[in-house]
């Protein structure tokens, strides 16, 4: 099959009732942790996108087995610590930062060197904000400007610290609340707010870590050494896949979207916020606990009368990997939507925020950015008629997303390359769309 796909119509309405893929950030987190736990893990509706068989692949690799049985993931893992290696190994974590970032925290301790590398796109990533606070731990790590590959070596003599993160960043918290894990002590980590993925699960497992909840900083204080008892888990949808969704919806003339049983952790929601003060009217029904998370069902209608938004940046990290859709609902609103202190997202699988100035432009979208912040000038009339074609994304799978959503609901004549992208975090992506109703080759 070419490695493209052809959208050259717009997506009529639709009525449906849809389950999204399961969420990539808990995914890789019931990995890494069962991977530390005592005795046989059973994890159910773990997301099978490529970033989540990297991690399984990587733990392969460090000696923890695992086995499908009847779609369950049975991970066995041999308690804190408990990788095996009996030489130098290298890890690949393909395109994953999340991956990258957690599995240095597991490392800790390890008798022999690692060595980690990735991908083109996670080779050109920084990761300095783990390898300063992991050296504090004692942990040797080697790198070339700080980038991958990354060279790491384990120590019996780790020593609890005390960092402040103050990126905002999940990766660099949950790296260092694994690593506190195998550390003798108590580490203490002042966070400012990220998704809490990490923390919520140990909590849910009666791990002994303690979370206070401040208004912008989250403080975390973690026990070192103490086992984690094998668990199950039932991993819940991904709120960011479900957005390409919701904003699908939203954009297409008197259609109706459920989506079921998506996660809505308070940390990841910050796309509900920012569509719902633009008139997105998207509601939330069915609400459950769910193994230390919330989950609900997602209920979206077609709008008209969207309006722009003053984007607080206080809600940058809840909604990170989805300014890139909530950027295309700016477009179509009336008036001029800012959104402020973005530079992170240019540090994803892509420079995502100098991408997005690019892509509005080429549809036609006025966008002035000044240094991290941005300007939409949104037009309610907006429509395609134009060819287009994606190229040079570095296969970003959510700008692949972004593009597929634009055409279906602007229109004009589109060519995106780098199909495969898809399989970083949504490979069934393109089946949900052609059972709604869209067209494509
Ligand atoms: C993730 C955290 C975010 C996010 C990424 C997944 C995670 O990155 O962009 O897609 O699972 O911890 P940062 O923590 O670097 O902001």
């Amino acid at each position: 099959m070419a490695n493209h796909i052809l959208i050259e119509q717009k997506i009529k309405s639709f009525n449906k009732k849809i389950k999204v893929s399961s969420d990539k950030s808990i995914s890789i987190r019931c990995i890494l942790i069962a991977s530390q736990a005592v005795g046989t893990s059973k994890i159910s509706n773990l997301l099978e996108s490529e970033d989540v068989l990297n991690t399984l692949k990587t733990v392969k690799r460090l000696g923890i087995n695992f086995e499908k049985k009847k779609n369950i993931y049975h991970i066995y893992g041999y308690g804190l610590n408990g990788f095996y290696l009996n030489r130098k190994t290298t890890i690949n974590a393909g395109n994953s930062g999340t991956l990258a970032r957690l599995i240095l925290g597991l490392l800790g301790r390890t008798k022999h060197r690692v060595t980690l590398i990735g991908d083109k796109s996670l080779s050109k990533r920084d990761f300095s904000r783990v390898i300063k606070p992991l050296q504090q731990f004692g942990i040797n790590i080697k790198s070339r400007n700080n980038l991958l590959p990354l060279e790491i070596e384990g120590t019996d003599f780790l020593k609890p610290i005390k960092y402040d993160e103050n990126i905002g960043s999940a990766q660099v918290k949950s790296c260092l609340i694994l690593c506190a894990l195998n550390t003798p002590g108590v580490t203490i980590i002042k966070s400012k707010k990220s998704r809490n993925h990490t923390e919520l699960m140990l909590k849910h497992l009666k791990y002994p870590i303690k979370i206070q909840n401040g208004k912008f900083i989250d403080k975390i204080l973690v026990r070192g050494q103490h086992q984690i008892s094998a668990f199950k888990y039932d991993v819940p949808g991904d709120i960011s896949s479900a957005s390409f969704f919701i904003v699908l919806t939203l954009l297409t003339e008197n259609s109706n979207i459920i989506i079921k049983n998506v996660n809505i952790n308070p940390t990841r929601v910050g796309i509900l916020k920012i569509l719902n003060k633009m008139g997105g009217g998207i509601q939330l029904k069915n609400i459950k606990k769910y193994n230390g998370e919330k989950v609900a069902d997602i209920h979206v209608k077609s709008r008209k009368n969207l309006i722009a938004i003053n984007s607080n940046s206080k809600l940058n990290s809840s909604a990170i990997d989805e300014f890139l859709i909530i950027f295309l609902v700016a477009a179509k609103a009336r008036g001029v939507s800012k959104f402020k202190d973005l530079g992170e997202m240019n540090k994803k699988e892509s420079k995502r925020l100098d991408l997005a100035v690019k892509f509005l432009e080429m549809l036609g979208v006025k966008v002035k950015k000044i240094n991290d912040d941005i300007k939409i000038y949104g037009n309610p009339k907006l429509k395609l008629s134009k060819n287009f074609e994606m190229k040079n994304f570095s296969k970003d799978h959510r700008i692949f997303f972004l593009s597929c959503i634009t055409a279906l609901t602007l229109g004009g004549r589109w060519k995106i390359n780098d199909r495969d992208s898809i399989n970083t975090s949504f490979p069934n992506f393109l089946k949900i769309l052609k059972n709604i109703g869209a067209k494509f080759k």
